[in-house]
C-alpha cells in the first residue's frame, strides 16, 4: 500500500450496527499510517461517546476528513473532496461535515472562510475534543480546535482497528516531530516530539495479540528518537527505541514486529543488534535518504552527509546480512543541479533499494525552505528527473524480487488476492507482497511460501512445507 499517496484513499471506513438509532459517523483517510491510526483512534473516541461507524457516506449523520499537508497535490485533492460531501449536504442538510489532522491544523482560517460547508475543524491533538465539537455545531456552531499539545499521545485510547483483516495493527509510538527538515511542514501541522508510555504500548500490543493479531508496525514519525524517561524514588530510567522494541519483540514470538520511520541520523547500532537478535522483528527498514547529494542534504538539513548515510547502509548489511532497505526520494529541490541528481541516482545504485516512495519537491507554505530558498527547479525538469528516478527505481525493485526467485519465505497471510478468489496475499519479512494459491490455509496463518515468478510489483509463489 503507498501510503505516501496524496490520492490514495486508504480507509473508509467499516459497518458497524447500523440498525440502532446511534449518529452514523464516515471518516475517510488521506495521508500516512499515522493518520491511519489517527482514524482508529478517532473512531474510538466517537464510538466510545455514543456514535456508529458506517463505510457508507451516503448514510452518515457525520462526514469526516482526516487529511495529509505533506503535499500540494494531497490538499487540492481534500478541497476536492470536500466539494463533493457539499453536494451531499445539499440533499441532507443535517449532515455535519468536518476536516481533521494536518490541513485542519495548517489552514484552519481558510477552511472556515472558503468552504462554509465545513462544521467542524480539528487539529491531531484535539481528538478527544471531537464529541463536544460536534455537538456544538449541532447547535449550529463552528466546532473549532487546532491546540497542538506537548503531552498528547492518546496513549489510554484503544484505537477501533479499521484495517478489516484482524492481522496486523498500526501502533504509534509517538507524535510530533522535532527534526524540521527544511522542506517539511509536519512539524508545524502535529507539532513538537513526544513519546507515548512503554507500560500503554506493551498493554495495546498484548491487547492485539489476545485479539488474535499477528503483526504490530510501530508508527512514529522518528521512532529512533524514540525517548521516555520515568524516575523509579531517586533513580532515573529511560527507556529507547532499542529497548521498546525489544519489550514489544518479547510479547510473544509469534508476533511480527515492524516499525516505521526511521531517521539515518539516529537510526543506531542497539536497534540493530536487536533486529538482529529477534527473529520476530522484521527485516526491512525504511530509511529515508531524500538525496543523494551532501550539498542538498544540508540545505534540507537532514543532518547528515552521503557518506553517513551510506556507513549506515553498510552497518545495517554488516549486522543484518538479508535485510530489506526502502526510502523516500524528493527530487528537483531548491538549487538541485544535474549534478546533485546524478549523485542521488548513483546512490540509489549503490545501496540498491528493495523500494522507494518517490515525489517531486512541493514548496510547502512558511517552512524554511519556502522562507529561505528559492524553488527554482523547473517543473519540467522535476518532472524528468522524477521519470529518470523512478525508471532506475523500477529496475532495482525487480533485481530485488528476481533475487527471492527460488527462495521460501515465511509468509504472513493478510486477505485473499484481490486479482484471483483462489489465492491469498501476504508479506516476506522483506515486507514484499507475495501472492500464491490458497491451499488448505486460513487469513492470519504463517506459511513457507517458495518463490516462483515475479511481476514488477508482486512476488509469486507456492506454499511449500516446511
Ligand atoms: N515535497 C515533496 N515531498 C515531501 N516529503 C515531505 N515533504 C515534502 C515536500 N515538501 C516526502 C519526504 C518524506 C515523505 C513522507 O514525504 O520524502 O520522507
Ligand atoms: Fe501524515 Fe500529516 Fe505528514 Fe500527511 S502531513 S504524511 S497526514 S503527518
Amino acid at each position: 500500500m503507498d501510503f505516501y499517496a496524496e490520492d490514495a484513499n486508504i480507509f473508509e471506513g467499516f459497518n458497524s450496527d447500523t440498525s440502532d438509532n446511534r449518529q452514523k459517523v464516515y471518516i475517510e483517510t488521506y495521508g500516512c499510517q499515522m493518520n491511519v491510526n489517527d482514524s482508529e483512534v478517532i473512531a474510538s473516541i466517537l464510538t466510545t461517546n455514543g456514535y456508529a461507524i458506517t463505510s457508507n457516506i451516503h448514510d452518515a449523520d457525520v462526514i469526516l476528513i482526516n487529511t495529509c499537508s505533506i503535499r500540494e497535490n494531497a490538499e487540492v485533492r481534500v478541497f476536492g473532496r470536500i466539494d463533493l460531501f457539499g453536494q451531499i449536504k445539499k440533499n441532507k442538510p443535517s449532515v455535519l461535515i468536518g476536516v481533521l489532522g494536518c490541513m485542519a491544523e495548517r489552514l484552519k482560517k481558510q477552511l472556515l472562510e472558503q468552504k462554509k460547508v465545513v462544521d467542524v475543524v480539528v487539529g491531531p491533538d484535539a481528538y478527544r475534543e471531537l464529541p463536544i465539537l460536534l455537538r456544538a455545531a449541532e447547535e449550529g456552531q463552528k466546532g473549532v480546535n487546532v491546540l497542538l499539545s506537548r503531552e498528547e499521545t492518546y496513549a489510554d485510547i484503544s484505537p477501533v482497528r479499521l484495517d478489516k483483516n484482524g492481522v496486523s495493527a498500526f501502533v504509534s509510538i509517538m507524535r510530533g516531530c522535532n527534526n524540521m527538515c527544511s522542506y517539511c511542514v509536519v512539524p508545524y501541522t502535529r507539532g513538537a516530539e513526544r513519546s507515548r508510555d512503554p507500560k500503554s504500548i506493551v498493554r495495546e500490543v498484548e491487547e492485539l495479540v489476545k485479539d488474535g493479531y499477528r503483526e504490530v508496525t510501530l508508527l512514529g514519525q522518528n521512532v529512533n528518537s524514540y525517548r521516555w524517561e520515568e524516575s523509579k524514588g531517586m533513580i532515573k530510567h529511560f527507556v529507547n527505541f532499542s529497548d521498546l522494541l525489544e519489550m514489544v519483540a518479547l510479547i510473544n514470538p509469534s508476533l511480527r514486529v515492524r516499525f516505521s520511520t526511521s531517521h539515518p541520523k539516529d537510526l543506531t547500532n542497539d536497534v540493530l543488534y536487536t533486529m538482529a537478535m529477534y527473529e520476530n522483528i522484521c527485516n526491512h527498514i525504511h530509511l529515508p535518504v531524500q538525496s543523494g547529494s551532501s550539498r542538498i542534504l544540508k540545505l534540507m538539513n537532514r543532518k547528515y552527509t552521503r557518506e553517513d548515510y551510506l556507513a549506515r547502509i553498510s552497518a545495517i548489511r554488516e549486522i543484518i546480512p538479508d535485510c530489506a532497505i526502502s526510502t523516500d526520494i524528493i527530487t528537483g529541490f531548491c538549487t538541485e543541479t544535474e549534478l546533485d541528481h546524478d549523485m542521488t541516482l548513483s546512490l540509489m545504485q549503490e545501496v540498491g533499494f528493495d523500494f522507494a516512495y518517490m515525489f517531486k519537491y512541493s514548496e510547502r507554505p512558511n517552512t524554511k525552505a519556502a522562507r529561505l530558498l528559492s524553488d527554482d527547479v523547473p517543473e519540467e525538469v522535476k518532472t524528468r528527473r522524477l521519470t529518470e528516478i523512478i525508471e532506475l527505481q523500477g529496475k532495482l525493485s525487480e533485481q530485488s524480487k528476481r533475487n527471492d526467485i527460488g527462495k521460501s519465505y515465511e509468509v504472513l497471510i493478510e486477505g485473499v488476492s484481490k486479482k484471483s478468489q483462489d489465492e491469498f496475499y501476504g508479506r516476506t519479512t522483506h515486507n514484499k507482497v507475495v501472492v500464491f494459491p490458497k491451499g488448505n490455509h486460513k487469513i492470519g496463518e504463517f506459511v513457507f511460501v517458495e518463490i516462483l515468478d515475479c511481476t514488477p510489483a508482486t512476488l509469486i509463489g507456492k506454499i511449500v512445507n516446511e
